[in-house]
């Protein structure tokens, strides 16, 4: 039996499962950091694909990879583009690596999905959340609020690193109000908290009443 291109392409291509991206950004990346961050932005990208009722496994695999090379292309002249073709080696999809490919602000891909646009407005955000948490004495995820992201937003000091203003105007290009998409981050992070080094202080439990028999 003949097969044409496309089939055979899709032969070829990688499974979008989560365990195929572990592996994948597991096999180029071992800074814990980097890690943390990867899994961040997974989580948030899976928040937000029940959100919008979208594919929560093929957002999740986006999330987990899309900085899969930053470990050997650590700056922008390299990062992400040359990690591109090293994706296509593998057969994931070139609708991931597209979508992988328009995080970089420097690349100019326009965000042509609901899929680009969110990642591009988690990718900073994610982090961001996670920092705040980890800065009170409790490092609960739990006792972060928008009104608390928003407040470090204004201490220059604070993440210096992290662009207010790409922050701000990545939500507005996905089109959710700015503590709302605070929330949906926090409550990604949330899920993955103890493994973010971080803790929970909500009661998950429901009431009991307790009898003394006093
Ligand atoms: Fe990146
Ligand atoms: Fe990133």
């Amino acid at each position: 039996m003949q097969r044409s291109g496309t089939e055979i392409k899709a032969l070829l291509d990688m499974d979008l499962t989560r365990e195929n991206a572990w592996a994948l950004l597991t096999e180029y990346v071992t800074a814990e950091p980097l890690l943390k961050h990867c899994l961040g932005v997974e989580a948030s990208m899976r928040e937000y694909a029940r959100v919008f009722e979208q594919d929560e496994e093929f957002w999740g695999f986006v999330g987990l990879i899309h900085d899969f090379d930053f470990e050997i292309h650590p700056t922008l002249d390299q990062h992400p583009q040359d990690g591109a073709p090293i994706l296509r080696d593998r057969g994931v999809p070139e609708a991931v690596i597209q979508s992988v490919l328009s995080h970089a602000d420097h690349l100019n891909v326009p965000r042509a999905s609901r899929l680009e646009l969110t990642l591009a407005a988690v990718d900073e955000m994610s982090g961001f959340v996670t920092a705040v948490a980890l800065v009170r004495p409790s490092k609960s995820i739990d006792e972060v609020t928008p009104q608390s992201v928003r407040k470090k937003m204004k201490d220059k000091a604070f993440a210096r690193a992290v662009d207010r203003h790409t922050m701000i105007s990545a939500a507005e290009a996905l089109g959710v109000e700015f503590d709302e998409h605070i929330q949906h981050v926090t409550d990604a992070i949330a899920t993955i908290a103890p493994r973010l080094g971080l803790s929970r202080t909500a009661q998950h439990e429901p009431n009991v009443e307790v009898v003394t028999g006093n």
